[in-house]
């Protein structure tokens, strides 16, 4: 009798961690289907090309290999020069006859240069971290007509030659190096009270514009940001929103998914348009949400580049840009921000 009242319940006891296996088994797969018809809604932009990162990393043999190569400077230098970054990217080590181009810190730049130290082996800029910025700015005599700022970059040392960290990200900012000044004009408008603080929403910019860096895109100030900076240097008084864009061909949905995990640092608030045509989000930090910022995607037509989307009474519009194919920089209350090269094109075209 005892015997078997025993087998009975132990046989309860197995039937009840059975049914809580079971439960827990239907509400985990419930709830990744719900994750997984979250992400099917997406489905219609799964038009956009998801790029995987490509493979930065070079090994620090690969490097040397390829800087064994080049001439030996006697002092600290940075490496500019985009062919051997590249070759190094490339694996396709050669020798070159031409002078190498390398940027020394403006320090040791106007200490060599005083005592006439630096040479003709290298083609030399020089480079600095400007206070209150988050970018580095250098100037060659070469092309002294303009400066180049790239956002502050993490650097290998290999013997008196330094490398870019992360090469192919460099290569990305170099490009789009191009330093362009703003108006700073005295625009005559009534006394109005500034609802972005500019401060604070080149700050929520510049987060957003890292978090698009790490995915892959180089967003461009849009519409009325892009207006403010180039005639203010500022935010507009009256805006009540930051404009981005993105280029189509840059563009990788995935980041959505980023404004969903727990961490994140700005929510989506919507999301408008088709892949291929008007495509845009609007995100807002999630410790300030009177900040939001609308990003766009930009698609190129024959002669001119486009954004549309919908403004805050519904109305459909859309902007033309001269056709983008050249980025520069702009330095937007301290902050590094990739702009047209021809703002005043863009400025001329859509008539703000
Ligand atoms: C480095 O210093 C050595 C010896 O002073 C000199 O021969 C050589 O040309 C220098 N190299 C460069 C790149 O200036
Ligand atoms: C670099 O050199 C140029 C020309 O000598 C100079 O005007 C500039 O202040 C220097 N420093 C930086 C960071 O550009
Ligand atoms: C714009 O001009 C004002 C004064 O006219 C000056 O204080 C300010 O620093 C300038 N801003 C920039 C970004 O050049
Ligand atoms: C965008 O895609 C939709 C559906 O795939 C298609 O109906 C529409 O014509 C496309 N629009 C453009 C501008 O290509
Ligand atoms: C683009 O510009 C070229 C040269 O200005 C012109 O010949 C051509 O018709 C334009 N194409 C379109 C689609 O506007």
């Amino acid at each position: 009798m005892r015997y078997s009242s025993r087998i009975i319940f132990l046989c309860i006891f197995a039937a009840f961690i059975l049914g809580v296996i079971l439960m827990l088994y239907i509400i985990i797969s419930t709830s990744s289907i719900s994750y997984k018809s979250r992400i099917k809604n997406f489905d219609v932009i799964s038009a956009f090309r998801r790029k995987s990162k490509p493979n930065t990393k070079v090994s620090l043999l690969t490097i040397r290999k390829c800087l064994d190569l080049l001439p030996q400077p006697n002092f600290t230098s940075l490496i500019i020069d985009t062919e051997i970054l590249q070759n190094i990217i490339e694996n396709k080590c050669r020798k070159v006859s031409r002078a190498i181009k390398i940027a020394l810190h403006d320090k040791m730049y106007q200490e060599l240069k005083r005592s006439d130290q630096l040479g003709r082996k290298f083609s030399i800029a020089n480079f600095s971290y400007p206070e209150d910025t988050d970018y580095m700015r250098f100037h060659d005599d070469e092309t002294g007509r303009f400066a180049r700022i790239i956002p502050r970059i993490k650097i290998r040392s290999c013997g008196e030659y330094q490398v870019p960290a992360d090469i192919l990200l460099f290569l990305e900012y170099w490009k789009r190096s191009r330093y362009i000044d703003c108006l700073n004009l005295t625009v005559e408008r009534k006394p109005m009270e500034q609802v972005l603080d500019p401060v604070i929403s080149v700050m929520h910019l510049a987060e957003l514009r890292n978090m698009f860096v790490s995915f892959n895109m180089y967003p461009l100030l849009n519409g009325g940001t892009l207006l403010g900076w180039y005639r203010e240097c500022s935010v507009i008084p009256h805006t009540t929103d930051l404009d981005f864009s993105v280029k189509y061909d840059e563009f990788d949905i995935s980041i959505i998914e980023e404004f969903w995990k727990p961490s994140t640092k700005f929510l989506m608030n919507r999301r408008l348009g088709m892949p291929n045509d008007s495509f845009e989000i609007t995100v807002s930090p999630v410790d300030n949400p009177g900040y939001p910022i609308d990003v766009f995607v930009m698609y190129d037509e024959t002669n001119h580049s486009y954004v549309s989307g919908t403004n805050h009474i519904g109305m459909k519009f859309r902007y033309k840009y001269p056709l983008y194919d050249r980025y520069c920089s702009a330095d937007l209350k301290g902050k590094l921000f990739w702009i047209t090269c021809d703002p005043e094109g863009v400025v001329k075209v859509n008539e703000y």
